[in-house]
C-alpha cells in the first residue's frame, strides 16, 4: 500500500461509513466558494458527525503531519476554507454535524453543533419566542463554525455586534487533537483569559469550532422597513445619527445602497422595480425592531420629519406590509448577484469611524476615479457599523492578467488612504489568503509577535489552515 492509500485506509477506518470522500467528482463542491473562487483538489474530505470523530482525525492528522482546513458553508470572501495547491490538504467539512443541542428561552441561549446552518439557528430561536439576530445573505447555507471562526457581521451589527458578542462559549478541536470545552451557557464569566475570544474571527488557524453556546433575544414582535432617498454620503450620515436618537436606538440595520447598487439589483431581479418615482444618489435601507407593542410607525415619521428639514432626506418609502418589506430587502440581495454576473471585482469591507465616512468616501472615490476613470465604484454597506464594501468593478475587455493587476494596483491605493483615515482593510471578512499581503503590511511588530506567539503555541506544526492570515513560516 501506498503512504497515501494507507493514509486513506486510515481516515476511513476512523469516519465510517460515508465520512470521508476520495473522488474527485465527489469533492468538486469542496473546491468552490459562493464567490467563484476555485482550490484545489485536496487529499480527501472527512466528514466527521461527532466532535470525538473531529478530534480523532485532526489527532491523526497531527501525528503524521498532514495539513488540513476545516470548511463551513463555502460562503467566505478571501479564500480562507479553499484547499491549497502547493501543499494538498485534507478538508474537514462540518456538515455532518448540524444539531441544536438545546434551547433555553429562560438563560436566553441555544447551544448548538459547528456545523448548524444560520438559518436552522434563527428558527430554533423563534420557534422558542426567541431571536439569534445574526442576518446575511448567506445564513442559508453558512454554517455557525464558520460565522464564529470568520467573526461573521451582517446586517444587525450595529443593534447587536458581531459574532464575538454573540458567542457565550465555545468548543474546539486542537491541532494536537485535544478537545477545548466551552460550552458553559454563561452570561458573565471572569475567570482568567477569556480562551473563546481567541478562536473567534481566527478563521480556522487556530483549531476547529465544533459546537458554541449562543446568545439570544426575546423575538421581535413589530418591525418596520424603510427606503430613504438622500442627495449624498453626509446627509446619510446626519441621517444616521438622527435616526438613532428619533427610534429610541432601537435601530436594527441602516444599510448605505448607492443609486449603481439599485440599478445592478435591478439588472440582476428583473422584477424589481425602482421604490421611488425619481432617482437619487444615494438610499439608506433602514430597519426597526422592538420586542413589545410600540409605535415604530411614529418614530418613522418623526424620522422622515427632522430628515426633510434638515435637508438630509428627499424622498423615502415606509413599508405598509411585510411583504412590500421583503421586497425593499430584496434589493440588498440582488444587488450582490448584479455585482457577481458582473465578473472578477475588487472586493472590499473596510472601516472608518462613522464621522469620517464621508470625508473617506469622497477622497477615495476621487483618488481612484484619477487611476483608472473607467473603473465602476460601487461603495456601499453596513453604514451605522462604519463599515463601506468599498468595490471597484474593472473597466469590461481587459484580459485576466491586466485586470488582475489593475484591481491589485487600485487595492493598494485603497489601503493606504484608509490607513490615513486611521481605519480598517478588513471590518467582517477576515484576511484569509486575499488580504493577506496587505495586511502584513499594516502589522506592527508587536501585533506580528502577539500572533505568530498564539499560533505557535496552539499549532507548532503549523498545520491548521496554513498559509491562512498569517503566512507559512519560511520553509
Ligand atoms: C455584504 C457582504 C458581502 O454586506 O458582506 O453585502
Ligand atoms: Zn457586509
Amino acid at each position: 500500500m501506498t503512504p497515501q492509500a494507507a493514509l486513506l485506509d486510515d481516515l476511513a477506518t476512523l469516519l465510517g461509513k460515508g465520512g470521508l470522500l476520495t473522488e474527485a467528482d465527489d469533492m468538486e463542491r469542496y473546491r468552490v466558494d459562493w464567490p467563484g473562487h476555485h482550490g484545489a483538489e485536496p487529499l480527501a474530505v472527512a466528514r466527521p458527525s461527532t466532535t470525538r470523530q473531529v478530534a480523532d482525525v485532526v489527532g491523526y492528522c497531527h501525528r503524521h503531519d498532514i495539513p488540513l482546513v476545516p470548511q463551513g458553508g463555502h460562503s467566505g470572501l478571501v479564500g480562507g476554507a479553499l484547499p491549497d495547491a502547493d501543499h494538498p490538504e485534507l478538508v474537514v467539512s462540518l456538515e455532518r454535524m448540524a444539531a441544536i443541542r438545546h434551547v433555553d428561552p429562560i438563560n436566553f441561549t441555544m447551544s448548538v453543533d459547528g456545523g448548524c446552518i444560520l438559518q436552522s439557528v434563527k428558527d430554533a430561536a423563534e420557534a422558542a419566542d426567541c431571536d439569534f439576530p445574526l442576518s446575511l445573505g448567506a445564513q442559508g447555507s453558512c454554517q455557525i463554525g464558520g460565522n464564529v471562526s470568520t467573526n461573521a457581521g451582517g446586517l444587525n451589527v450595529l443593534r447587536y455586534g458581531m459574532m464575538r458578542q454573540l458567542v457565550l462559549g465555545l468548543e474546539v478541536v486542537l491541532p494536537d487533537g485535544r478537545i477545548y470545552n466551552g460550552m458553559k451557557a454563561l452570561h458573565k464569566n471572569n475567570t482568567g483569559y477569556d480562551l473563546k475570544q481567541l478562536f473567534i474571527g481566527a478563521e480556522g488557524t487556530l483549531g476547529i469550532v465544533t459546537g458554541a453556546v449562543l446568545k439570544l433575544f426575546p423575538r421581535p414582535q413589530v418591525s418596520r422597513t424603510a427606503l430613504l432617498a438622500c442627495p449624498n454620503v453626509d446627509a446619510v450620515l446626519e441621517l444616521y445619527a438622527l435616526a438613532r436618537r428619533s427610534c429610541c436606538d432601537l435601530l436594527t440595520a441602516f444599510e448605505l445602497v448607492p443609486r449603481t447598487c439599485l440599478e445592478l439589483a435591478m439588472e440582476a431581479a428583473p422584477d424589481l422595480r425602482d421604490p421611488l418615482d425619481a432617482p437619487a444618489p444615494v438610499y439608506v435601507l433602514m430597519e426597526v425592531a422592538a420586542s413589545g407593542p410600540l409605535d415604530l410607525d411614529a418614530m418613522i415619521e418623526t424620522l422622515f420629519e427632522r430628515g426633510f428639514e434638515a435637508g438630509a432626506l428627499t424622498d423615502g418609502v415606509l413599508a405598509a406590509s411585510e411583504a412590500q418589506a421583503r421586497n425593499l430587502w430584496h434589493i440588498r440581495e440582488a444587488m450582490l448577484e448584479g455585482q457577481r454576473n458582473r465578473g472578477e471585482h475588487l472586493r472590499t469591507d473596510v472601516s472608518i469611524p462613522i464621522s469620517s465616512l464621508s470625508a473617506f468616501h469622497q477622497c477615495a472615490s476621487e483618488e481612484i476615479q484619477a487611476l483608472c476613470p473607467q473603473a465602476t465604484i460601487i461603495a456601499y454597506g453596513h453604514i451605522g457599523d462604519g463599515n463601506l464594501h468599498f468595490n471597484i468593478l474593472p473597466p469590461p475587455g481587459l484580459g485576466a492578467d491586466e485586470r488582475s493587476t489593475l484591481l491589485h494596483e487600485l487595492e493598494e491605493r485603497l489601503f493606504e488612504i484608509v490607513d490615513d483615515f486611521d481605519g480598517s482593510i478588513s471590518a467582517e471578512h477576515g484576511i484569509g489568503r486575499f488580504k493577506q499581503s496587505a495586511f502584513m503590511e499594516m502589522l506592527s511588530e508587536p501585533e506580528y509577535d502577539i500572533m505568530r506567539g498564539l499560533k505557535h503555541l496552539l499549532d507548532p506544526r503549523g498545520l491548521m489552515s496554513p498559509g491562512r492570515i498569517l503566512p507559512r513560516p519560511a520553509e
